[in-house]
């Protein structure tokens, strides 16, 4: 049975949470490996709907385990806080599994996101502000705290006075803030503890086990390729790696275990946050992909910018990712456009480019080289298969996968959970 990695083809926001509650009543376990309350997955149930950031989105899917696995960085208030709005509406969060190693959001790591954006004013990177980055860096630094630290109450203190010795340097004489008193942090950590002890566990071990026994684990990527720190367009990037590598160190598994890589693809692109994006638009048509399209961030409700679909970067997400196949999402929203423009290539210093330049320079000198593909105004969120779709969206669609490097192998129709065209199963 298969261990799958799903992760966001583009700059994030794709709609994995659809895919992956989607597949959620055949997976066993759903994993989340990088990136912590960042991300926002909108999931529709019936006539429910549920914005999480922090939990694996298969949470929702009775039978599944959902792990946060050890590449995750975890505030732990909004942890229980999404636990208990799930409780609240009567969904089960039981079985959850949290990490160890999975190092912690400390009030100490969001405040210094939130002063270094602003003191780098119009250099700033858009952060969402959750303290992810400064959660990051003191992992590498060697200074994070981390979930297994709640239970040693000594330790806890310790590191907790350490990363702060530092960091009060920085807000006092740098950012002209109150140094923060590290008895006040180990005291709230602390008031987590006992809660999210019954979730604490040897994930990699777990995961493992749960793989050699032929069980279906989902591993589940936050933000996107485009935003990986490595891969992505840094340094206007998140601070880990949603590509599929990301996937076998933040849950401990290794390559030779993962059989599948899906990207989700819209069938256009959205970016939030500063950076380069080739194909956005400042006119009426982005604004209209915007409302059809509901492009507000669900986690910090800014607006996302908007543009005609890249397969450049599409390209790009199959090779640094090993793609197997597409999940091609939101087609609904392009319904109602006469010709549909696709970037097929970036004309940079009068040169045509076919491939993602590694060069930062480049990417921001890229101009796009469309090619106008007919477009369809039949209703499509009713189609069950392929063959239901109108004649030119199927030619998009074919158009876009051959243009991409892998096989489509679902589309979205519309934002419920059945409003999808499944092409190749991916449990197969
Ligand atoms: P950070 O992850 O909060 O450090 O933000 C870094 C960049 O990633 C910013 O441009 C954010 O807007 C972007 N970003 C972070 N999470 C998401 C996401 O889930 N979807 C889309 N963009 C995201």
């Amino acid at each position: 049975m298969p261990a799958l990695v799903l992760l966001g083809a583009q700059w994030g926001d794709e709609g994995k949470g659809k895919a992956t509650d989607l597949l959620g009543g055949s997976v066993d376990y759903v994993v989340r490996y990088q990136g912590g309350n960042n991300a926002g997955h909108t999931v529709v149930v019936g006539d429910q709907k549920y914005a999480l950031h922090l939990l694996p989105s298969g949470i929702l899917s009775p039978g599944c385990t959902p792990v946060i696995g050890n590449g995750v960085v975890v505030d732990p208030a909004v942890l229980l806080s999404e636990l208990s709005g799930l409780n609240e509406r009567g969904v089960d969060t039981s079985k959850l599994l949290v990490s160890g190693n999975a190092h912690l959001i400390t009030p100490y790591h969001t405040t210094v996101d939130k002063v270094t954006e602003r003191f780098l004013g119009s250099r700033k990177i858009g952060t969402t502000g959750r303290g992810i980055g400064p959660t990051y860096a003191d992992k590498i630094n060697r200074v994070g705290i981390r979930v297994q630290d709640l239970y040693d109450e000594s330790i806890l203190t310790q590191k907790v006075e350490a990363a702060l010795d530092f960091k009060n340097q920085i807000l006092a004489k740098l950012y002209n803030r109150r140094a923060i008193e590290a008895g006040a942090i180990v005291e709230e950590l602390l008031t987590y503890a006992e809660q999210i002890k019954p979730y604490v566990a040897d994930t990699t071990l777990i995961l493992n086990n749960a793989i050699d026994e032929g069980k279906v684990v989902l591993f589940e990527g936050g933000q996107g390729t485009l935003l990986d720190v490595d891969h992505g367009t840094y340094p206007f990037v998140t601070s880990s790696n949603p590509t599929a590598g990301g996937a076998c160190t933040g849950a401990g598994v290794g390559p030779t275990k993962i059989s599948r890589v899906i990207g989700i693809l819209k069938a256009y692109t959205t970016r939030v946050g500063a950076g380069p994006f080739p194909t956005e638009l400042f006119d009426k048509d982005g604004e209209a992909l915007r409302t059809i399209g509901g492009e507000r961030g669900v986690t910090t409700g800014r607006d996302r910018r908007c543009g005609w679909f890249d397969a450049v970067i599409a390209r790009y997400a199959t090779r640094v990712n090993g793609l197997t196949d597409f999940f091609l999402t939101k087609l609904d929203v392009l319904t109602g456009w006469e010709q549909i423009p696709v970037c097929v290539a970036y004309e940079i210093d009068g040169k045509r480019v076919e491939e993602l330049p590694y060069s930062q320079s480049d990417f921001h000198h890229a101009k796009p080289i469309y090619e106008m593909l007919p477009g369809w105004s039949e209703d499509i969120t009713k189609a069950k298969t392929f063959a239901d779709l109108p004649k030119n969206a199927q030619a998009y669609v074919k158009a876009l996968e051959e243009m991409s490097g892998a096989p489509i192998s679902a589309i979205g129709v519309g934002p419920g959970r059945t409003e999808t065209i499944e092409i190749n199963s991916f449990l197969s």
